[in-house]
């Protein structure tokens, strides 16, 4: 017998704690829900391109892990996560980031988000400071606002975040005896904008927070897709010798956002207050997972997967800027990413492209309004471009569409 639970008329929020009704209220205002539909042209999500998924390695691997490892792999694991896949990461790290670090820095975690989530848990407090770019991640802004501290927004330009501007605020804030407690970046190819920090930039930022006493939240998570090679930057992380960066880092863009493979590497303190939190969210990242991506890593299968990936979204990224030149307005200014999954426009005229999204549906394409990138919700003539999930066709079919749409508005 069928039991219709959701006929049953209890309004159900009368039972939510406060921080509960907070949360739902924050997530309902702030997620990016978009007009899916088949026949239009979607520049509005942030997927990687499922023809780089390594379907055929993937599948021999999981059998191997299932003959080779079964009882371990179907069985609870260690919170920080599964001492065979940290050794083949830490490896990996060193080989393609150049990143030094040991087993006693490192802790697993189910996807990237969720180490933003567990960071915001133990290092923000209600009405304390974090800094963050403008615009930034919604995800991890969300993340922040449900432990409700508040934002400083620091303005990008092609160069990544304005540190000068970070630094007149810092100053303004020690004046007032306070202080920010964590900074939040992408500093390479940044979602939502595409911009990179410059190596001045990244060493004034480490500078500053000696200098301020604060923790830089390091988001690689499009580190490893950097097409103009001669363009690529260091992480944060590698140059830094006073310990202020919490390196968060992510499998998802370069084999496949579904296995939820995360990490965190920062120093041994950070990550053992880390671990609590970790067990409380979901006790540990699956093994099966774990143990087929420690594979997938010694058999150089990502290693081989990258130039792929990055001559794939180089085609892209390249039809998309030369369409954008070709038909977007003059007043607009856009980025020109040197890797990553996203471009950024500021129309630089008086129109809501939230307003404008609906209009845009019904010709046929759509993108995401920039306002939700915001932390105070500014930016309401900007929107985030993806040209890594749509074909080339589509994105020169697209931008044309995008561009007859913003330049009727502007002449109605
Ligand atoms: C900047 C940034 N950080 C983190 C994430 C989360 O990725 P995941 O949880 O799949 O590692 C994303 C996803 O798009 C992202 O764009």
């Amino acid at each position: 017998m069928k039991i219709f639970v959701d006929k049953v008329m209890i309004d159900y929020r009368r039972f939510r704690s406060k921080d509960g009704d907070y949360v739902a209220s924050i997530v309902a205002r702030y997620s990016l829900t978009f007009l899916e539909d088949r026949n239009v042209i979607s520049f509005a999500g942030g997927l990687p391109d499922p023809s780089t998924f390594p379907i055929d390695d993937l599948k021999r691997i999981a059998v191997e892990v299932l003959d080779s490892y079964g009882y371990d792999v179907l069985q609870y694991m260690p919170s920080r996560g599964i001492s065979m896949y940290i050794k083949e990461l830490i490896d990996f790290l060193y080989r393609v980031r150049g990143i030094k670090t040991s087993m006693d820095n490192v802790i697993v975690t189910t996807g990237s988000q969720q180490a933003i989530d567990i960071i915001a848990r133990m290092y923000l407090d209600e009405g304390s400071y974090i800094a963050v770019e403008e615009p930034t991640y919604i995800a991890a802004l969300n993340a922040f606002r449900a432990r409700r501290p508040r934002f400083i927004g620091i303005p990008i330009d092609d160069d990544g975040m304005k540190t000068d501007i970070l630094e007149e605020k810092l100053r303004e804030l020690r004046s007032k005896g306070e202080k920010v407690n964590l900074l939040y970046t992408v500093p390479t190819a940044q979602n939502p904008s595409g911009v990179t920090l410059s190596i001045d930039r990244r060493k004034h930022l480490l500078e500053l927070a000696e200098e301020y006493d604060f923790l830089i939240i390091e988001d690689d998570a499009y580190g490893l897709i950097i097409f103009d090679e001669d363009k690529y930057v260091p992480p944060l992380l590698s140059i830094d010798y006073s310990g202020r960066v919490i390196y968060v880092g992510s499998l998802s863009k370069v084999l496949t956002p579904g296995m939820r493979l995360g990490h965190i590497v920062a120093p041994r303190e950070i990550i053992e207050s880390l671990e609590p939190f970790k067990q409380i969210a979901d006790l540990h990242t699956p093994a099966f997972t774990q143990y087929i991506a420690a594979i997938v890593l010694r058999e150089g299968i990502v290693e081989r997967n990258i130039p792929r990936i990055k001559s794939i979204y180089r085609l892209k990224r390249d039809a998309m800027l030369k369409a954008i030149e070709e038909h977007i307005i003059e007043s607009a200014w856009w980025t020109k990413p040197i890797g990553g999954m996203f471009i950024w426009i500021k129309l630089n005229v008086e129109i809501d492209t939230e307003k404008l999204l609906q209009k845009a549906f019904s010709r046929g394409v759509i993108y995401v309004p920039g306002k939700g990138f915001y932390h105070n919700e500014n930016g309401f003539d900007t929107m985030r471009l993806n040209f890594t999930y749509p074909t080339i066709t589509e994105i020169g079919i697209g931008i044309e569409k995008l561009s007859k749409v913003i330049i009727e508005e502007i002449n109605q």
